[in-house]
């Protein structure tokens, strides 16, 4: 039943492809023989090239967005089969950024999230609600719709290849974290619905991070809570001196 603890670094549209490969091998090197399971979502224009620096590495190659379709007339989006193509492992959907700037909605995310499952890639699946919905008691309320929308018509057995990143939107890029007691009932929740989409004790399976100023100082006290698996890291990701320590918060 352990989960396994998953840190992941969303690098959001941050970094040349120089900066990006520099980045990445500095990763690899510091954080061999780390416990964890790890991820790195570099912008799409430095996928490529940072395919090759990790390949054959514990560090995982994730995507931060596709498109809900596999190709066609669609300016400006980007097809899961150009990222397996390119060595993409893992593809984060449904973060708030996409939601919020640009609109998307648990609809679209649903069928991302299956297009993305069809095609052997892991899943990132982010959740959250906003400052207004916490301030009006509606977290647990918004959290639940949000997971089970978009895992509508996700099969019990493709629940391994999935990860839900519990992503509270006034904490991400604020500096203000959930308490980690917070955070921590906000996932018990994750888990209570998911045992009510499948079967009892499903929750208790899924990994789940959370994500929102998570940084080395509260990376540990936030990882050792009971329902807490990993992290979404944001800011703290661009840079080494902050991720690994992120990575390593129980060494
Ligand atoms: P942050 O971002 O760590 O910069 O708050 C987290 C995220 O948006 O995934």
């Amino acid at each position: 039943m352990a989960r396994r603890k998953y840190i992941a670094g969303n690098w959001k549209m941050h970094k040349t492809v120089g900066e990006a490969v520099a980045l990445a091998k500095e990763l690899v090197e510091s954080l061999a023989g780390c416990p964890h399971k790890l991820m790195i979502a570099p912008p799409f224009t430095a996928l490529s090239a940072v395919a090759s620096v990790v390949k054959g590495t514990p560090i995982l190659l994730g995507a931060q967005n596709m498109a809900s379709v596999e190709q066609g007339a669609h300016t400006g989006e980007v097809s899961v089969l150009m990222l397996k193509d390119i060595g993409v492992r893992s593809v984060i959907l449904g973060h708030s950024e996409r939601r919020i700037i640009y609109g998307e909605k648990d609809g679209l995310i649903n069928e991302k999230v299956k297009l993305a499952l069809k095609h052997g890639l892991e899943v990132v699946l982010c959740v959250g609600e906003t400052l207004e919905e916490r301030e009006k008691g509606k977290a647990e309320e918004v959290v639940t719709t949000q997971v089970t929308q978009c895992l509508q018509g996700v099969g019990e057995g493709d629940l391994p290849m999935i990860t839900i990143a519990y992503e509270p939107v006034w904490a991400i890029g604020t500096g203000k974290n959930a308490t980690p007691q917070d955070a921590d009932a906000i996932h018990k929740v994750i888990r209570k619905v998911l045992d009510t989409l499948y079967r009892p004790g499903t929750g208790e399976t899924v990994t789940i991070q959370y994500g929102g100023s998570v940084k080395p100082e509260n990376a540990r006290e936030l990882l050792t809570m009971p329902n807490i698996d990993g992290a979404l890291v944001g800011g703290a990701s661009l840079k080494k001196e902050t991720f690994v320590p992120i990575a390593w918060f129980d060494r």
